[in-house]
């Protein structure tokens, strides 16, 4: 199943077994599958029309935010550092008929799901005021600048969007309300500061939870 150039993935159902679902919104599920053998988160997103742009020309359509942030990971080789999941390619459209009882919630969409097809950590949890180090946040800044380096914004900055994996690296998630750029100007380049603020500032918090030894998600940040 060798993605085409456009990243796109040619599959028939049956090289896909769907394992578990891990979690659940309104826009996408993401699910643990099997494709072709091998294990990959699989983010499959609602489609009821396309929402388009906002009026000061953000992208409103979750799918198409985190593939045009994907494309450009795997180009700039952030998915290659690993400070987020490797893109394995996405799947243009699934037919949810096929996938008897796990995609019911998707049948009565208007269109059929598109899905972003991702590196697999089976021993992820996201980060919290418990399970934080000094060492792993310093790995979450720099994974927020490698992005920025990739020309985008990930606007859902969140503790619970950085996953600590096998206890020893955090790994950036979730592009869907991300803006990618074609190139940074004074404007973006604020942003990405203003961005990595943000990381900084919910570390502290997290690092003072910590000291007070309250258990996860007592605080929102
Ligand atoms: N690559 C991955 N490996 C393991 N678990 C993942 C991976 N990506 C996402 N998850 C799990 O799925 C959850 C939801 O993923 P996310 O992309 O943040 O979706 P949402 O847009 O619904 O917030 C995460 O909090 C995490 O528990
Ligand atoms: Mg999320």
């Amino acid at each position: 199943m060798a993605p085409q150039g456009d990243c796109s993935l040619e599959l028939d159902p049956r090289d896909i077994v769907i394992q578990r679902e891990i979690s659940r919104s309104e826009a996408s599920t993401v699910f643990e599958v099997r494709i072709c053998g091998k294990t990959r988160v699989m983010k499959l997103f609602h489609d009821n029309g396309d929402p388009g742009y906002s009026r000061r020309g953000r992208d409103l359509n979750r799918f198409r935010c985190e593939l045009n942030a994907y494309h450009n990971l795997l180009k700039f080789g952030v998915c290659d550092s690993g400070f987020v999941p490797f893109f394995h390619g996405f799947i243009d459209r699934l037919d949810p008929a096929d996938f008897n009882p796990q995609l019911n919630h998707f049948r009565k969409d208007r269109f059929l799901p598109r899905a972003i097809i991702l590196e697999y950590f089976p021993v992820a949890e996201k980060l919290n005021c418990v399970n934080y180090s000094d060492d792993l946040f310093r790995y979450a800044v720099k994974g927020i600048s490698k992005i920025h380096g990739a020309l985008i914004h990930h606007h859902d900055i969140y503790p619970k969007n950085i996953l600590v994996v096998s206890g020893s690296r955090t790994v950036w998630i979730d592009f869907d309300v991300a803006m990618t750029f074609t190139d940074l100007g004074v404007r973006e380049k604020a942003y990405c500061e203003y961005e990595v603020e943000l990381v900084k500032s919910f570390g502290k918090l997290l690092k003072n939870d910590q000291l007070q030894g309250l258990p996860p998600n007592t605080s929102y940040y």
